[in-house]
């Protein structure tokens, strides 16, 4: 299998997206992230568009070691010193010199014929190959060019010593087959092509990004050029996740490898978007928050059955942990009743069918039903149930200013009392403890409320708590006209709901 080149360019073309500015530090830790992936190059940036951009090449090129470092250039002397200079601390630099090569870009934009164009290219490789060993050149919007006039600026540039002829679709116009089509006529109709490595750079405008980059490498195109998220000029480039997945699941088509730590995908997207401020859409393929999640009962079905029915990759192969199959209305019982089982319940057909009505009912009025609403579900449904293992007999409380507040309770279990003291922060505090430790069922208090239910003197006091073991959050509440009594019970009763859940 031939390795292709990935070559990213989230810090150059992916920058140039509007609103997408970042600053020195932020690129360098992208530039981290995308040496972790495992990219082969980068394109840091544009060093002589701003001071700023220089030095985030520069610093690019002196702290990151294994990828070819690349900085853009416009075929200008000037232009290529800068990127030169930017680029000189890398292991491995590259100059990347680009000059529009489409009538409509030479005309209206250059005011420049054919012939000066091509002069200018080739001086333009000339002089970089004079001062830095890895040359690659773009004709800018080549996918617009006149094919006669494409073959011999390539030819030419190859010549004056580019390593890497880029193709770019600048503006997103081609469509598969056509670029697919270009790609192959390069190959057949410049004499030297194969002195140099056929890259692609393709746009987003039609959402053919993607596609126009695998056609291109199904007709022999070696290098590909992309973004992480698919960020970049107006409608983006080509997604590099996009890419390598493509390639990876569809390696019976394409015949293609990357070096790329897929695993470290999900990651280098999130960390893309956090910075550049980009949100990555749920459906976004392979790295939106959907991609990997099935809510219709059908497909959790298949997928508990086999999960190539419905999956063709596998969320831990981009680095993505989610718990695939999302409850919610669309969702069948197999997929409930797996649900229930990771969550360790053990439920009996009965009670499943208990949970899950009443699931049904929370799901048509919530989106997505998560496994703490789950929890609440069972618990609810096995509140009526749950035997009164531990019973309040009798409480005191010592507590006051200059004094440590104490707790002393006696608990019934099975008609038999057993009984002890603690001191705490307060006088529930102190309960708390006490029963903590005879009952020596440990949680963790998450929250406590207390309100008053009734109205005058003999008020009832409500008290409500929540409560956090092993994973689970627990909920209890209790009412008396003593305050401490209800917290005591309140708690008693979550204690109670874990003995029964243990058995
Ligand atoms: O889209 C484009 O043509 C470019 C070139 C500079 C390669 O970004
Ligand atoms: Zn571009």
């Amino acid at each position: 299998m031939d390795t292709i080149t990935i070559f990213d360019t989230t810090l150059r073309d992916g920058e140039q997206a509007p609103g997408a500015s970042l600053n020195q530090k932020e690129k360098l830790d992208i530039a981290y992230q995308l040496e972790k992936l495992g990219v082969d190059v980068i394109e840091a940036g544009f060093p002589v568009s701003s001071p700023g951009d220089f030095e985030s090449v520069q610093r690019i090129a002196q702290e990151i070691r294994r990828p070819v470092i690349c900085a853009l250039a416009r075929a200008t002397p000037g232009d290529i010193d800068t990127a030169y200079q930017a680029t000189k601390p890398a292991g491995r630099a590259r100059i990347h010199v680009f000059l529009a090569t489409s009538k409509i870009h030479m005309k209206y934009k250059l005011k420049k014929a054919e012939d000066e164009i091509l002069r200018l290219a080739v001086k333009a490789v000339k002089h970089a190959r004079n001062i830095c060993d890895d040359i690659e050149f773009s004709p800018e919007d080549a996918s617009r060019t006149e094919k006669e006039f494409l073959y011999r600026v390539v030819e030419a540039v190859i010549k004056a010593g580019a390593k890497t002829v880029n193709i770019p679709d600048t503006v997103g116009y081609s469509e598969p087959e056509e670029f697919g089509n270009l790609i192959r006529c390069l190959r057949e109709n410049v004499p030297n092509i194969n002195n140099a490595v056929i890259s692609v750079h393709c746009h987003n405008d039609l959402g053919l990004a993607v596609a126009n980059s695998l056609s291109a490498l199904k007709n022999g195109a070696r290098q590909v050029e992309c973004t992480v998220n698919g960020i970049g000029e107006r409608a983006g480039n080509a997604s590099m996740e996009e890419l390598v997945m493509g390639l990876k699941v569809r390696k019976d088509t394409f015949g293609l490898a990357t070096s790329i730590k897929t695993r470290e995908i999900y990651k280098t997207s999130r960390l893309v978007s956090a910075l550049t401020g980009f949100a990555v859409a749920p459906n976004k393929a392979v790295v939106g928050l959907n991609a990997f999640r099935h809510e219709s009962g059908i497909h959790q079905d298949g997928v508990l059955k086999k999960r190539a029915t419905y999956e063709i990759i596998h969320a831990e192969d981009v680095g993505f942990k989610v718990e695939s199959l999302v409850l919610g209305k669309h969702s069948g019982r197999h997929a409930f009743r797996e649900r229930l089982k990771k969550l360790g319940y053990k439920l009996n057909e009965s009670e499943v069918k208990e949970v899950f009505e009443k699931f049904k009912l929370l799901a048509d009025k919530k989106k997505q039903v998560f496994d703490d609403d789950l929890a609440a579900l069972v618990l609810e449904n096995i509140e009526g149930k749950v035997p009164e293992t531990w019973k309040l007999d009798t409480f005191m409380i010592t507590s006051g200013s200059h004094i440590v507040p104490t707790a002393k309770i006696t608990l019934m279990v099975k008609e038999k009392t057993f009984a002890d003291c603690s001191s705490g922060d307060g006088p529930v505090d102190a309960c708390y403890k006490t029963i903590e430790k005879m009952t020596n069922v440990r949680c963790r208090l998450l929250d406590y409320s207390i309100r008053s239910v009734t109205k005058g003197e003999d008020a009832l006091g409500e008290v409500n708590v929540r409560l956090r073991t092993k994973g689970r959050e627990i909920s209890g509440r209790a009412s008396s006209t003593d305050i401490i009594e209800a917290s005591i019970k309140a708690y008693l009763q979550v204690v109670n709901k874990i003995e029964f859940l243990k058995k």
